[in-house]
């Protein structure tokens, strides 16, 4: 079979790391017969440096024309102070938006060879963490109508977080469709204690679970709870369902609580098959063409795309095993670098996992 993915490199590490997935997949393509077609289109700061727009219609065109999308990161340093429309993270929000994905899937998954990098306490996290977070992601807060003005206090601005019972059915069921995979267990995540909006968002999980889904049990945490929770006893979660902005923020404390931030991709879908797949680390400027960055995340994007958007499931597995062989004999990128392991540089690493597709 032949497969059309655009490529969206972006910034800082985000051409390495996209390299690096590219290596992967071709190795993929070579074994197993299938044809990957890239296409490369811009998104992020590089876009605004060339079109002034950090979207420009070209890469929407292209995405959508595409039958799947892999992003590597955008954002650095010297477009920090650019007016918030064309920033280059407006870019990543436009092109959920343009191809309609409005699920979000993240798992922060401790993998076996690296528990020690966890920040947290060895037996927090010695039976395993593998904690999939299910965020809505063209909704709420960072789609809501904003503004600014000048009253009693001074200036002011605000956003608001608006969501419709549609909205929080179709990110639901697509959270329901992991649970009855796995544990049969989905914890939704609010502030229903305060928001008007946390209130509907529970009432309809409940709603739709029971009608839909009945096998599954439902647990609500209040959000600030959750973030307590996922450092006091990660292991406790499985598929986790929640809002744009709260998804955003226990994302990162879960990717944390892994230790390798390196490690972790996404997937972004809606109702079609085209999802877009990258890794859920930033583009780190810091450390851009140094060849240090870890593409392993971006290459674990790239299998979630090959088993999420083509059905390639045994494709997937390869990769994940190649990773997992790598790694046990005992390579390294810098960020998860430990004594006694050898350190390789981002080319590299992906040079060895191709090698054991
Ligand atoms: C993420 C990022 C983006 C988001 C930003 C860059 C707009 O933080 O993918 O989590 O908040 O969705
Ligand atoms: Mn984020």
């Amino acid at each position: 079979m032949k497969y059309n993915i655009a490529v969206l490199d972006g910034d800082g590490i985000g051409p390495e790391i996209c390299a690096g997935a590219i290596k992967v997949l071709e190795k993929v393509a070579q074994k197993y017969g299938h044809e990957f077609a890239f296409s490369h289109y811009p998104i992020g700061g590089c876009a605004i440096d060339t079109f002034g727009d950090p979207l420009p219609q070209e890469t929407i065109d292209g995405c959508l024309a595409s039958d799947s999308v892999l992003l590597g990161a955008v954002g650095g340093y010297k477009w920090d102070n650019l007016p918030v429309d064309i920033r280059p993270e407006k870019g990543l929000l436009r092109i959920r938006k343009a191809m309609e994905l409005y699920s979000n899937i993240r798992p922060a998954k401790l993998w076996k060879s690296l528990a020690k990098a966890s920040p947290l306490k060895y037996e927090l996290v010695k039976d395993g963490v593998e904690i999939i977070i299910v965020r809505e992601l063209t909704g709420g807060i960072y789609f809501g109508e904003r503004g600014s003005g000048t009253g009693d206090m001074g200036d002011f601005a605000w956003d608001t977080e608006k969501y419709s019972v549609k909205e929080i059915e179709r990110i639901t069921r697509i959270a329901c469709e992991l649970a009855v995979k796995r544990g049969k267990k989905l914890v939704s995540v609010d502030k229903a204690n305060v928001l008007e909006s946390s209130r509907l968002w529970r009432k309809t999980v409940h709603e739709y679970c029971a009608k839909n889904y009945p096998q599954i049990e439902v647990q609500d945490v209040l959000v600030d709870n959750m973030a307590m929770q996922i450092v006091k006893n990660p292991s406790q979660f499985d598929v986790v369902v929640t809002s744009n902005i709260f998804g955003d923020i226990l994302s990162d404390e879960a990717a944390q609580v892994t230790g390798s931030i390196g490690m972790l991709a996404s997937s972004s879908l809606g109702d079609t098959k085209r999802g877009l797949y990258e890794p859920i680390h930033g583009s780190a400027p810091d450390i851009a063409g140094r060849d240090i960055a870890n593409p392993i995340a971006t290459i674990l994007a790239a299998a979630m795309m090959l088993r999420d958007s083509f059905d390639l499931v045994k494709e997937y597995a390869a990769i994940e095993i190649a990773i997992q062989k790598v790694l046990d004999e005992g390579y390294r990128t810098a960020d998860i670098m430990e004594d006694g392991k050898t350190q390789v540089g981002c080319r590299k690493m992906a040079e060895l996992i191709a090698e054991h597709i």
